[in-house]
C-alpha cells in the first residue's frame, strides 16, 4: 500500500526524522486558515499518490494565507496522471539551498535491500540514472546487519556528499531506516532532502509503500487505508476474506488456485478475443475449502459488479471434489435467489468430475451451463458477455 506524502510525513515525525510543520486541508477555506496557523511562507501541495505533482501545477509555493487560498483554489481537481486532487497538505516553507536524493527498498532481485542516494537531488531521479548514474550511488544493505551509522557514512560517502555533511545527513538516513524497517515498508524515498539556509537537514517529501503482508503485526496500518478510495467490491471481498481483483472487463471468473485462476484470466481474455475484446472482470480464488458460503459469497462480489455480463467457474476438484463444489454452486444460488441474475457458465474437472456434473444436471439451474473443457468454457462465458 501505497500512503500519501502527508501521511509518511507523519509516520517520519514519529520516528524522528526532522520534517518541517505540515496540515492537510480539503477546501481553500481550509488551507488559509492553515496557512494562517503555520505563519509565513508555506507550500501548497497536492496530495495525490502520483509522482510529478510539482510539474504538473500541484506545489505551489504561498507567501500569505490569501495566496495560499489561491494557490488551492487552483490546486483543487487538478487531474494529475489520473489522479484527481481532493485533499492538499499546507507546508511551512523552507529556505532550500541544497536538494539532496535518498531511498531504500526491497531489492528483490537480490534478495536483500537497496539504499540509493545522490548529493544531486532536484531533478528526476530516473533521469540522472540515466543520464549520470555515477551521481547515483547504489549500496546493498544486508537485512540482518541493517543500516547503521557507519553504513550511513559509508552511503554518503559513495554519493559524493561534501565532508562537512557526512555527520549531518549520516543520522538522518539511519533514521529513515528505522521507518523502513520499523513499518515494515518495501519503500521509503525522500526527494528532495534538503540543507537549509540555517543548516538543517530536512525531509522535504516522502514515498512510503508499506507491505501488507505485515498488517498482522502493524496494528496502526489499517487507519491509513484510503477507504475513499478503495474500490467497493475490493472492500466487500476483503470483509469477507476472500482473494478478489477487481479488473476491467466483462467475464467474472471465480476458480479454485491462484494458479488455475490466473491462466482462467488469460484463457478468457485470448477468447474474448473473436467477441469484441471481450475480457476478465476480476480475479477471484475461493480457495480450496470451496464451500456453499464461500461460493455464495464469492458469486455475490461478482454479480454486485455492474461490469460482469456473464460468469465462468473454473473448478479442478482436488482435495475438495467437484460433488462438493457442484453442491456449493446449487446452494449458493438458492441462497443468492433473486440476486442471481448473470448467466453462469461452470467447467468442472478432476476428482469426482462425474458426480459434479450430474449434481448441476439434476439442479437443471436455468441461468447454469456446463461446459466440458476451458477452452469451450472461456468461449462460452465471452460469447454470453458479448
Ligand atoms: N516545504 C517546502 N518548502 C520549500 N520548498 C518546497 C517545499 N516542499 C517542496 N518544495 C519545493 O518543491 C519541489 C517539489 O516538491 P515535492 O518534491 O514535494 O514534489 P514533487 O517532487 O513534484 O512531487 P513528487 O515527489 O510526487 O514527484 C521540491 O523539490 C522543492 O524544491
Ligand atoms: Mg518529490
Amino acid at each position: 500500500m501505497d500512503l500519501y506524502e502527508y501521511q509518511a510525513r507523519d509516520i517520519f515525525e514519529s520516528h524522528g526524522v526532522p520534517v518541517l510543520a505540515g496540515i492537510v486541508a480539503d477546501t481553500p477555506e481550509e488551507v488559509e486558515a492553515a496557512a494562517r496557523q503555520l505563519g509565513g511562507v508555506v507550500v501548497v501541495k497536492a496530495q495525490v499518490k502520483t509522482g510529478g505533482r510539482g510539474k504538473a501545477g500541484g506545489v505551489k509555493v504561498a507567501k500569505t494565507p490569501e495566496e495560499a487560498k489561491a494557490a488551492a483554489e487552483a490546486i483543487f481537481g487538478l487531474d494529475i496522471k489520473g489522479h484527481v486532487v481532493k485533499r492538499v497538505m499546507v507546508a511551512a516553507g523552507a529556505n532550500i539551498v541544497e536538494e539532496y536524493y535518498f531511498s531504500v527498498l526491497l531489492d528483490r532481485a537480490n534478495r536483500s535491500y537497496l539504499a540509493m542516494c545522490s548529493y544531486e537531488g532536484g531533478m528526476e531521479i530516473e533521469q540522472l540514472a540515466e543520464e549520470r548514474p555515477e551521481a547515483l550511488a547504489r549500496v546493498e544493505v544486508d537485512p540482518a546487519t541493517g543500516l547503521d551509522l557507519a553504513k550511513a557514512l559509508e552511503i554518503v560517502k559513495q554519493a559524493s556528499f561534501p565532508e562537512e555533511l557526512h555527520d549531518k545527513v549520516a543520522p538522518v538516513l539511519v533514521k529513515l531506516y528505522d521507518v523502513y524497517t520499523g513499518e515494515d515498508a518495501t519503500l521509503v524515498e525522500v526527494n528532495p532532502l534538503v540543507k537549509t539556509a540555517e543548516g538543517d537537514i530536512i525531509a522535504l517529501d516522502g514515498k512510503i509503500s508499506l507491505d501488507e503482508n505485515a498488517d498482522f503485526r502493524q496494528e496502526g496500518h489499517g487507519a491509513l487505508v484510503d477507504q475513499e478510495a478503495e474500490n467497493p467490491l475490493e472492500a466487500k471481498a476483503k470483509a469477507l476474506d476472500l482473494n478478489y481483483v477487481k479488473l476491467d472487463g466483462q467475464v467474472g471468473v471465480i476458480g479454485n488456485g491462484a494458479g488455475l485462476v490466473m491462466s482462467t484470466l488469460d484463457v478468457v481474455a485470448y477468447a474474448g478475443e473473436q467477441f469484441g475484446g471481450v475480457k476478465p472482470a476480476n480475479f477471484l480464488d475461493i480457495g480450496g475449502g470451496a464451500s456453499a458460503e464461500v461460493m455464495a459469497n464469492g458469486l455475490s462480489v461478482i454479480l454486485g459488479d455492474d461490469d460482469v455480463k456473464s460468469v465462468f467457474v473454473n473448478v479442478f476438484g482436488g482435495i475438495t471434489a467437484c460433488d462438493a463444489v457442484a453442491n456449493g454452486i446449487v446452494q449458493a444460488l438458492e441462497m443468492l435467489g433473486d440476486s442471481a441474475t448473470k448467466p453462469l457458465v461452470v467447467r468442472l474437472d478432476g476428482n469426482n468430475v462425474e458426480e459434479g456434473r450430474a449434481i448441476l444436471s439434476e439442479a437443471n439451474h436455468p441461468l447454469v451451463t456446463v461446459v466440458g473443457t476451458m477452452d469451450e468454457a472461456a468461449a462460452k462465458a465471452a460469447e454470453l458477455a458479448a
